[in-house]
């Protein structure tokens, strides 16, 4: 559920009229919702209320200093990947104590710098990280709270490109090897292993990988236990799918998957982590671009917007569907056209949508694409010389620009030519 509704014909973002921060902003431009984020995190945070847990939101869905700050200030705790992930999260408030650093490729920098400023663990993902990682607690005097992922060789049934759980995949450790790699990293002297992760990937529409996961994991942690190991702490990922065409898909709840949790996992008395990003984020945002031209092809019409594959990647990057609607409503029974849905730059690739039915479209209408608040401001860039869009943050019938368009200025002064051309 989000709080994009149309009243009265024009799609509000909760009680602000799009057409109204359109007129402020200029297009195109993402807006998130406050209700929909608190919402989704709500869900999260009751759905594991069965025991002692932490939500700790992937902040790569959405690492703008206003998300942050609102997830914090609910208890969140976060997901990072990168020394800049890191920073941003303590930016924005929140504590160390409840920042988890994931990813296969930790630099000895991000760890010290992670170790300096407080972490809840790292989930390690490798027998080198293992040991660099007790070099660098030592050097400082310290150890470093770790949990180690593994890869149970599961089928997430999601898109290729962010299936992470089979073997075959670059994440974390053959989960048949975690006997040998926990007793190493339990001797290792900078080091304090408390528990077990996985993720297995992003996107999944049915429980079933989950548990299958999950239960090798509750196996997993018996197995480890008599082998001697303390495991307190089970990082369970994120990967909840949300309803990208909401006509025909209808991915589990969350109260759904923390009971499936529960059922699996909930008898070992451990802390359950989990790390959605996806699901918080996405239904939270949408993003307002506007018809430049509709265009005659050969066979078929082109509806060509201000907003390109540059400011949102997914459909390009992994054929992903948004539903695009018109932000003024049809009038009940308009008949639809069909449309190829494009952006402005210059390749066949800046395709959103081909033979899209929608209501009749012309220059100066706005279009809402929904389900973009997560992983589509994060993975924008300036390719063709278009600046970053900016970001907006709707909280009730307030809103705020939480991240500004660039000038053109600003965007080619980050540029230096050399003293010697
Ligand atoms: N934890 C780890 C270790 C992850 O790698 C990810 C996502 C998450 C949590 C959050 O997963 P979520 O709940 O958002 O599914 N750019 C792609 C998605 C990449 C996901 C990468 N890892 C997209 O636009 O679909």
């Amino acid at each position: 559920m989000d709080y994009f509704l149309y009243r009265d014909g024009i799609l509000h973002a909760e009680d602000v009229s799009v057409p109204e921060i359109a007129a402020q902003v200029g297009t195109p431009f993402y807006v998130y919702s406050a209700a929909t984020l608190r919402r989704h995190f709500q869900l999260f945070t009751d759905a594991l209320s069965w025991g002692p847990h932490l939500v700790c939101y992937a902040m790569k869905a959405n690492s703008n200093q206003a998300i942050l700050k609102l997830m914090g200030d609910m208890g969140a705790g976060m997901d990072v990947v990168s020394g800049g992930e890191y920073r941003r999260a303590r930016a924005a408030g929140v504590p160390g104590e409840r920042i988890v650093f994931s990813g296969v490729g930790k630099t000895r920098e991000e760890m010290r710098l992670a170790l300096e400023g407080g972490v809840r663990q790292f989930n390690v993902e490798s027998e080198p990280e293992l040991r660099t990682l007790s070099e660098v607690a030592l050097a400082m005097g310290t150890t470093a709270p770790v949990t180690i992922r593994v890869n149970p060789d599961v089928d997430a049934r999601t898109h290729a490109k962010i299936a992470t759980g089979k073997s075959e995949n670059k994440f974390g450790i053959p989960i048949s090897r975690a006997s040998e790699v926990y007793a190493e990293a339990a001797a290792l002297p900078g080091l304090q292993v408390i528990g077990i992760d996985v993720h297995i990937g992003s996107q999944l529409t049915e429980l079933e990988p989950f548990e299958l996961a999950y239960r090798k994991v509750a196996d997993l942690t018996a197995r480890l236990r008599a082998e001697g190991h303390q495991i307190s702490r089970l990082d369970l990922g994120g990967g909840l799918g949300i309803p990208y065409e909401r006509s025909n898909q209808a991915p589990p709840l969350p109260t759904e998957y923390g009971q499936m949790v529960r059922d699996t996992l909930g008898h070992l008395d451990c802390e359950i982590e989990i790390e959605p990003g996806r699901l918080i984020a996405g239904n939270a945002g949408l993003m307002i671009s506007q018809v430049i031209y509709v265009k005659e092809g050969e066979d078929r019409q082109f509806v060509i917007l201000d907003g390109a594959m540059n400011d949102l990647i997914r459909p390009a990057m992994y054929d992903a569907y948004h539903d695009i609607v018109a932000v003024n409503e049809p009038a009940p029974g308009t008949p639809q056209a069909t449309y190829d849905i494009v952006g402005p730059v210059c390749e066949s690739g800046d395709t959103f949508a081909r033979g899209r039915a929608m209501p009749p479209l012309s220059a100066g209408d706005l279009v809402a694409f929904r389900s973009a608040g997560a992983y589509g401001a994060v993975m924008a860039s300036e390719y063709n010389s278009r600046p970053l869009i900016p970001e907006v943050l709707v909280d009730k019938d307030q809103f705020a620009v939480i991240r500004q368009r660039p000038t053109f200025d600003e965007m080619i002064n980050r540029d230096t030519i050399p003293p010697w051309l």
